[in-house]
């Protein structure tokens, strides 16, 4: 038995995922806080709909997916529930294993997950840790859970703030530069909507060729790099403007911000 604790975003995301990979609806259980969210989700997905405590009590897996502030609070209603032999999966950004570890006062496995957005079509990428008292058959149990949504890395612990700056807020750097060619189109007199759709197919179709060519991004773009063509010409005043510059800056300044965040 899965019991998703705090199903918001990411839990109704994961769970919904777990039902679509065959598990029946009466393998999951869920936790919310308020009554229509309790009613929503059972009414949506047929799923038992229970309080924090005894989802604690009875199932052998429990995922955490409430907002990092939220931690504490769950953690300590929770903690004289949990038997030492539950795997605990936290989903909260910046919330370390060790954060868990210590409230629930037991040698409890606990593995930290990163998720990211593309979740809900089954495109995530998730990166996952082992705690301390977390083993192999813990980060595979783990892995088993969160494929059918999407990609698993393991990464260790000390990586985590950076592959949510990587790729937790990855998405969101893609719809960021989406925006800015659409603009481009639109400067360019073409109608928003075609330029929306040129846009998203292209970056739809490079990031399949990236992802099942297994070339190098440099070979990608070489090949449609003409010497004296019109790439290259677009390609000189991304540099001229310290566009990868910027990535390395922005993706360190969100890495910075998480641990800011993670130290309250
Ligand atoms: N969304 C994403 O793309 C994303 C990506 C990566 C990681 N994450 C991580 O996933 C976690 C959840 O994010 P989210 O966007 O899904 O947030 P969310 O939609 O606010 O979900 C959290 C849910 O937990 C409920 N909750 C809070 N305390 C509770 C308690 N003590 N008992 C039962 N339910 C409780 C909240 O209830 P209320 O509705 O009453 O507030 C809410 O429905 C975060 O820690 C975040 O770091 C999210």
């Amino acid at each position: 038995m899965i019991a998703i604790l705090g199903t918001g975003k990411m839990g109704e995301a994961l769970m919904s995922g777990l039902l679509r990979a065959g598990f029946k609806s009466g393998q999951i259980m869920a936790t919310a806080r308020r009554v229509e969210r309790a009613e929503a989700l059972r009414e949506s997905y047929g799923v038992r709909v229970v309080s924090n405590i005894e989802a604690a009590k009875s199932a052998d897996t429990l995922i955490l997916t409430v907002k990092p502030q939220d931690m504490a609070g769950l953690l300590a209603e929770i903690q004289p529930y949990v038997p030492a032999d539950r795997l605990v999966i936290s989903a909260a950004a910046g919330i370390t294993t060790a954060f868990v570890e210590s409230r629930l006062g037991t040698d409890v496995p606990v593995v930290r997950v990163m998720s990211n957005t593309p979740v809900l079509v089954d495109e995530a990428m998730s990166v996952i840790s082992a705690g301390a008292h977390a083993g192999e058959e813990h980060l595979r149990h783990t892995e088993e859970l969160l494929k059918p949504v999407g990609k698993v890395l393991r990464i260790p612990e000390s990586q985590q703030d950076a592959a949510t700056a990587l790729s937790g807020s990855g998405p969101a750097y893609f719809f960021y530069l989406v925006e800015a060619m659409v603009d481009a189109g639109i400067l360019l007199g073409m109608p928003r909507s075609a330029a929306l759709d040129m846009v998203t197919q292209s970056i739809v179709g490079a990031a399949i060729m990236l992802r099942d060519s297994g070339e190098h991004p440099v070979i990608l773009r070489e090949a449609v790099t003409s010497p004296g063509g019109t790439t290259i010409a677009a390609i000189a005043e991304l540099e001229r403007h310290s566009v990868r510059a910027a990535f390395l800056a922005a993706i360190e300044a969100a890495r910075d911000r998480g641990r800011e965040l993670a130290a309250g």
